[in-house]
C-alpha cells in the first residue's frame, strides 16, 4: 500500500529497544554452541513456538533464560552489530538502545565485557550501516535499589559513552519510588533518565516516574490514558512516549492492535513514537510495528509523518545529525 511504501521510505529512529530482545533463535543456537551452553530447546521452531505470552512476566522468564547464551564480549558485539544490520533494512538512521547489565553480571559475566562488546558493536555497525546511536543502562526493577547502585558504580568508567539510565522488568509491585535515590545519583552524574511505566502498572507509577525519577522520556505509558489530568500533563510538558504496538499485543497489554494507545495519544497531541521493544520475541522490527499499527488503526499519511517526526525530535541527536536525517 501507499502507507507501507511511505513507512519504508522515511528515515527513522528507534528509541525503545532492548538489545537482548533482538537475540534471534538462530543466534541463540549459534552462541550456545560456541559457548558450550545447553539450551532447553531442540530447534529454532521449538523456540519460536514457546513465544506465546499471557503477560509481561511470562515473557521476562524466557527473556532472561534466552540471554544466558550471551557470555563473551564477542557475543555482545555480534548481537549488537546484527541488530544494526537488521534495522538498516528498515531505513533506521539512529537508535537509542537499552541493555540490562544485571541480567548478565548476575550470571557471572563481567560488566566490562557486556558494555565493551555492545559499544564496539555500535561503533563498528554504526560505521558500516550509517547509523548513529546512544546506549541506556537499564536497572532491573525486581532487584533492589542497592543492586542498582552497584551497577551504576560499575558504569563509572564508561559515563561518557552512556546517555542515561532506564528502568525495566516486572513492573507491578516495583514502583518508580523504589529507585528515587539511585536515579538522583545518576542525574548528578550527568545522565538522562528513562523509565518503563504504565505498561502493566497504574497511572500512579507514571506520575511517580515524572515526579520522583524526573524522567526525560516515558517508555510505554499506556495506562496514563486512564487519567485525564495525567494526559494533560504529558501534553503540557511535551513528554516523549515510546510506544511498542507488537509488544503490547504479544504481552496482552492490549487484546487487539486496534486497541493500541498510539491513535489516542496522537489525537491528544502527545509526542508518541513507534518502536519494537524486543523484536525477536514479539515478531517484528521497526517497520513491522509501523505497518501493523498503521493498518489496525487506519493511520493517515499525516499520522505517519507525525510519528516519524516525533521519533526524530524525541531523540538525543546533534543538530548536525538531526538536520542530516530530516
Ligand atoms: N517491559 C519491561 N521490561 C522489559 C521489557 C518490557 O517491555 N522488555 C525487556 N524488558
Ligand atoms: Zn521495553
Amino acid at each position: 500500500s501507499d502507507i507501507e511504501t511511505l513507512i519504508r521510505a522515511l528515515p527513522k529512529t528507534e528509541l525503545h529497544l532492548h538489545i537482548e530482545g533482538s537475540l534471534e533463535p538462530e543466534q541463540m543456537f549459534e552462541f550456545a554452541e560456541r559457548n558450550g551452553v545447553d539450551l532447553a530447546f531442540d530447534s529454532v521452531e521449538d523456540i519460536r513456538a514457546a513465544y506465546e505470552f499471557n503477560n509481561l512476566q511470562e515473557f521476562l522468564d524466557l527473556y532472561y533464560q534466552g540471554m544466558s547464551v550471551l557470555q563473551t564480549k564477542q557475543d555482545f558485539h555480534d548481537l549488537t552489530f546484527a541488530y544494526l544490520e537488521r534495522v538498516k533494512v528498515d531505513n533506521c538512521r539512529h537508535v537509542e538502545i537499552f541493555f540490562d547489565p544485571q541480567g548478565h553480571t548476575e550470571r557471572g559475566v563481567p560488566f566490562n565485557d557486556v558494555i565493551e562488546g555492545i559499544l564496539s558493536g555500535l561503533e563498528e555497525g554504526g560505521k558500516a550501516f550509517g547509523i548513529t546511536s546512544h546506549l541506556i543502562l537499564s536497572f532491573l526493577r525486581h532487584l533492589s535499589e542497592e543492586d542498582a547502585f552497584k551497577t551504576l558504580e560499575q558504569a563509572e568508567p564508561y559515563l561518557d559513552r552512556i546517555l542515561g539510565v532506564g528502568l525495566d522488568s516486572s513492573e507491578v509491585g516495583h514502583p518508580p519510588s523504589k529507585f528515587e535515590r539511585v536515579f538522583a545519583k545518576a542525574r548528578e552524574m550527568g545522565l538522562k533518565s528513562f523509565a518503563h511505566a504504565g505498561e502493566e502498572g497504574p497511572p500512579e507509577y507514571v506520575r511517580e516516574a515524572l515526579d520522583l525519577l524526573k524522567i526525560d522520556r516515558l517508555d510505554h505509558g499506556n495506562r496514563a490514558l486512564e487519567d485525564e489530568r495525567l494526559v494533560k500533563r504529558l501534553h503540557d510538558e511535551k513528554i516523549v512516549l515510546t510506544s511498542c504496538p507488537l509488544s503490547n499485543l504479544k504481552l496482552c497489554v492490549i487484546d487487539d492492535l486496534k486497541d493500541s494507545p498510539l491513535k489516542i495519544m496522537l489525537e491528544a497531541g502527545l509526542k508518541v513514537t513507534v518502536n519494537s521493544d524486543d523484536p525477536s520475541y514479539f515478531g517484528g522490527y521497526l517497520n513491522d510495528n509501523y505497518i501493523a499499527a498503521a493498518e489496525a488503526l487506519k493511520l493517515t499519511k499525516d499520522d505517519i509523518l507525525t510519528l516519524v517526526r516525533n521519533g526524530i525530535e524525541g531523540a538525543y541527536l546533534s543538530e548536525d545529525r538531526r538536520g542530516h536525517i530530516l
